[in-house]
C-alpha cells in the first residue's frame, strides 16, 4: 500500500492509473477507521482496480464549537487497518494543500440540505460538497463509495452528482453496527460507558419503529412518539431531531410507504449521534 500526501502528486497518479485503463473506486473518510469504513473499502475491490481512501478531517464542514479539534487522528493505526483491508493508495493531504491561501470556492446543493442535519449544522454540507468535489477531481474515480450512516450526506452528494454531471457512480452501503446494535461511528470513541449504554436507545427505538411499521402501524406521528419516548429515557439524552421523510426528497411525511426512512440525531453529552432506517425494511 503507498500513501500519498500531496494533492498534485494524487492527481497525476490517478490520471496515469486510468491512462492504462484501471478502474479507481474511492472510499473518501475523515479516519479514524472502524468496521463500517473497512467494509466499504472490501466493496470497493468489486468496482475497480485500484482502491483509493482518502483520510482528511476537513475542516469546511465543522461548524464553531464542534468537534474539529479534538476529531480523532491516527493515520499510523489508520494505515495499518486499511492495509489489512486491502487499501491500494491512502489519500492524505495537509489542509494547506487542500484549501491553499486563495481558495474562493463553495460547492453548495439547495433543498435538502436545509432539513435534519442541515438544519441544526448550517453550513455542514456546503464543506462536504465542496470537498468531495474537490477529491473527486483529485482522485478522478470511476465509483465512489460511502455509507449509509450519513443518509442525508450520501443524498445531497447523489444529488450533487447529477446536477454537475460528474461522471462517478456513487455507491451507498448499509451501517455496519457493533454486536449490540449502536451504529459505527468515530465518534463513539467520545462516550463513556453509562452514555454508550443510553445510545443503545437510537437502534433500539428504530428497531421497535420497524416492528410497528411491519406489523401494519401507517402514522408517523404514532411512531415518531414511540422513538421519542424510548430515546428521552436515557437521562442524558438530548434529542436533535426524529423524522420520518421520503427517501430522496427528505422530505416529512405522514404515512408510512415503501420509501419512508426514519433518521435521528441525538446528542448524549456533547457527542451527537446519528442512526437511520427504511421503516418497512428489515434491520441491518
Ligand atoms: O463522511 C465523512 O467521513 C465525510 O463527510 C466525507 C465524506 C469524508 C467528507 O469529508
Amino acid at each position: 500500500m503507498e500513501t500519498i500526501r500531496q494533492v498534485d502528486e494524487m492527481q497525476l497518479r490517478a490520471l496515469a492509473l486510468r491512462d492504462t485503463g484501471k478502474r479507481i473506486a474511492f472510499v473518501p473518510t475523515m479516519g479514524y477507521l472502524h468496521e463500517g469504513h473497512l467494509s466499504l473499502v472490501r466493496a470497493a475491490r468489486q468496482y475497480a482496480d485500484v482502491v483509493v481512501l482518502s483520510i482528511f478531517v476537513n475542516p469546511t464542514q465543522f461548524g464553531v464549537g464542534e468537534d474539529f479539534e479534538s476529531y480523532p487522528r491516527n493515520l499510523e493505526r489508520d494505515s495499518a487497518m486499511a492495509a489489512d483491508a486491502g487499501v491500494d493508495i491512502i489519500f492524505a493531504p495537509e489542509t494547506a494543500d487542500m484549501y491553499p491561501r486563495n481558495y474562493a470556492t463553495t460547492v453548495r446543493v439547495d433543498g435538502i440540505t436545509e432539513t435534519l442535519c442541515g438544519e441544526s449544522r448550517p453550513g455542514h454540507f456546503d464543506g462536504v460538497t465542496t470537498v468531495v468535489s474537490k477529491l473527486f477531481g483529485i482522485v478522478q474515480p470511476h465509483a465512489a463509495l460511502f455509507g449509509m450512516k450519513d443518509f442525508q450526506q450520501l443524498a445531497v452528494v447523489r444529488r450533487m452528482t447529477l446536477d454537475l454531471n460528474i461522471p462517478v457512480e456513487i455507491v451507498g452501503m448499509p451501517i455496519v453496527r457493533e454486536a449490540d446494535g449502536l451504529a459505527m461511528s468515530s465518534r463513539n470513541k467520545y462516550l463513556s460507558s453509562e452514555m454508550r449504554q443510553q445510545a443503545l436507545a437510537l437502534s433500539d427505538s428504530i428497531h421497535n419503529a420497524i416492528q410497528a411499521a411491519q406489523q401494519g402501524e401507517t402514522d408517523v406521528a404514532t411512531i415518531m412518539d414511540m422513538v421519542k419516548s424510548r430515546i428521552k429515557g436515557g437521562q442524558d439524552a438530548r434529542i436533535d431531531y426524529v423524522e420520518i421523510c421520503h427517501d430522496s426528497t427528505l422530505k416529512p411525511i405522514t404515512r408510512i410507504d415503501e420509501h419512508s426512512v426514519l433518521l435521528v440525531a441525538v446528542f448524549f453529552g456533547s457527542t451527537r449521534l446519528i442512526d437511520n432506517h427504511y421503516l418497512l425494511a428489515p434491520m441491518d
